[in-house]
Formats: structure tokens, C-alpha cells, sequence
């Protein structure tokens, strides 16, 4: 189901609601939300739950890979919170990628059905095999020891994007949302595109391989029109990177490319 920023990125119950067939088996929600940063409140997820509720043989999947990396006051909250009768037909999954900068060591967690579990596990275990164990202690480690290092982590991701948000602002013909977690800033910058009659693809493309600056197309997530941008790095990289943008996009603007 497609949304935008003029939707501040959030599916609607209405839309969902419309959106579901005879055909539809899963639900798949994400919040705090790669590649938006948005996060739905208590009182969404709750309006999105009595949707569901109305379709009993949907199969629900929330992924909360991005719990701890959330600034709203409301603290972390999902679907089963809130509709805690939705448990039997629920699974939620999990990390220790982004939380505990541990994206090398592979480990993700999934709580659900049994039946759905064993299911998961069978598949897994013949496709991917499995991941080391030197990994899943390390994960357990990060899970269950001292979880100070988050406060420190979450507060220069909140003051990077305040800066790279700000930034993006600022210049002409593009329009970037606040969010609400995650590392990922998406701003709409369709007007530029029409200026310089590329897609978001081929920008991106110019402007790895002239500026040195890597972004995602928001084509790779269904957006075009957006680009999605990762504040997990310093901010002397992010400043450098958004004076190059800034210059890039000054051009196009200027009709000068
Ligand atoms: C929403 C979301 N879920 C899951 C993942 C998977 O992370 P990993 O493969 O590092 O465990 C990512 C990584 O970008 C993500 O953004």
C-alpha cells in the first residue's frame, strides 16, 4: 500500500481496509520505519488492529527492528501491544543489527504461532543454514547485558537528524519529514527530478559516481521521486555529504547541468 509525505508516510485503516482481498495472507508492519523513520502511535496501531481484526486469516508480522532508535515521547509500542487478542496470529521480529551496531554478526529473532515457527525453521535451516555460535552468544550478550549504550547512541542519532533534516530543508524544491526514529532521512525531491528530467535511479547514479555521495533511490522502495539518505555515520561526513548534495542540486536548480 502505497504512501507519501503528504500522508506523513502512514497507512490509514481506510487504505488498508481497501487494500485487503481474498488473496491477502500477510501483514507486514515496521515501525519506527526503514526507510520513513516514522513510527505509528498507540492510537494508529490500535485503528490499523481493528482492521485486522475483521480478517481473521491474515497472518500479522511486525517488524520492530528499530525499538530502541525512537525519540518520541510515547515509548516503544507495536500492534500486539496494543491488541494483545491478536497474539495468536502474530509474529514479531526482531534484531541486534541497529540497537547494538552489530549488523556483522547476522543474528535476527522471530516470536510467533508454533506451527509458524517450526514452519520458518524448517525453511531457514535448509536454505540459509544456520548462524555461528560464536554469534548468538555475542547477541545474547548485547540482549541481555547492560543497555546503557543505547541512551548515548539514540542521542547523536537524534542530533543528526535535526542537522541532516534541517539541512535538507533548506534547500530549494525539497521537502524532508521529521520522523520519529530510525537513521534514515527520505525527502521528496520530485521537483528537482523534473528539472533535471532524470529519475531517481539515474540521480543517484550521478551523484555516487561525480560527488562521491551514496544514496538509495526511494525507487528501491517503491518511492521514486524520493531518495533515501543513512545518518549512520559522523557529521563531519554527514556536513561534507550535504554540501555536495546541496551543490549538486543547486546546479540542477540553476539549470546548469
Ligand atoms: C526494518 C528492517 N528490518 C530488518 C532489517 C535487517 O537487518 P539485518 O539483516 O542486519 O538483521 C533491516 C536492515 O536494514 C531493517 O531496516
Amino acid at each position: 500500500v502505497e504512501t507519501g509525505l503528504a500522508d506523513g508516510f502512514k497507512l490509514s485503516p481506510e487504505k488498508l481496509q481497501a487494500a485487503i482481498t481474498d488473496k491477502t495472507r500477510l501483514f507486514i508492519i515496521n515501525s519506527p520505519s526503514n526507510p520513513t523513520g516514522v513510527a505509528y502511535t498507540r492510537a494508529e496501531l490500535k485503528q490499523l488492529a481493528e482492521v485486522l481484526r475483521q480478517h481473521p486469516d491474515i497472518i500479522i508480522a511486525t517488524d520492530d527492528m528499530y525499538e530502541h532508535i525512537l525519540w518520541t515521547k510515547e515509548p516503544f509500542v507495536n500492534i500486539l501491544n496494543v491488541a494483545p487478542d491478536l497474539y495468536d496470529r502474530t509474529v514479531v521480529m526482531n534484531g541486534v543489527s541497529k540497537a547494538y551496531s552489530m549488523t556483522g554478526w547476522r543474528i535476527g529473532y522471530a516470536g510467533g504461532p508454533r506451527e509458524l515457527i517450526k514452519a520458518m525453521k524448517k525453511v531457514q535451516s535448509q536454505s540459509t543454514s544456520n548462524p555461528t555460535s560464536i554469534s548468538q552468544v555475542a547477541a545474547l550478550a548485547a540482549l541481555e547485558g547492560d543497555q546503557s549504550c543505547i541512551e548515548p547512541m539514540l542521542k547523536a542519532f537524534k542530533e543528526r537528524h535535526d542537522y541532516v533534516v534541517a539541512r535538507l530543508n533548506a534547500m530549494p524544491e525539497v521537502s524532508c519529514l521529521e520522523s520519529s526514529g530510525t537513521f534514515y532521512a527520505l525527502p521528496d525531491i520530485s521537483p528537482i527530478l523534473k528539472k533535471a528530467g532524470m529519475d531517481d535511479v539515474e540521480l543517484c547514479e550521478k551523484l555516487l559516481n561525480e560527488s562521491h555521495v551514496a544514496l538509495i533511490p526511494g525507487t528501491a522502495f517503491g518511492a521514486p521521486g524520493y531518495i533515501r539518505l543513512s545518518y549512520a555515520t559522523s557529521m563531519e561526513n554527514l556536513s561534507n555529504a550535504l554540501d555536495r548534495i546541496e551543490l549538486f542540486f543547486s546546479k540542477i536548480v540553476q539549470n546548469q547541468r
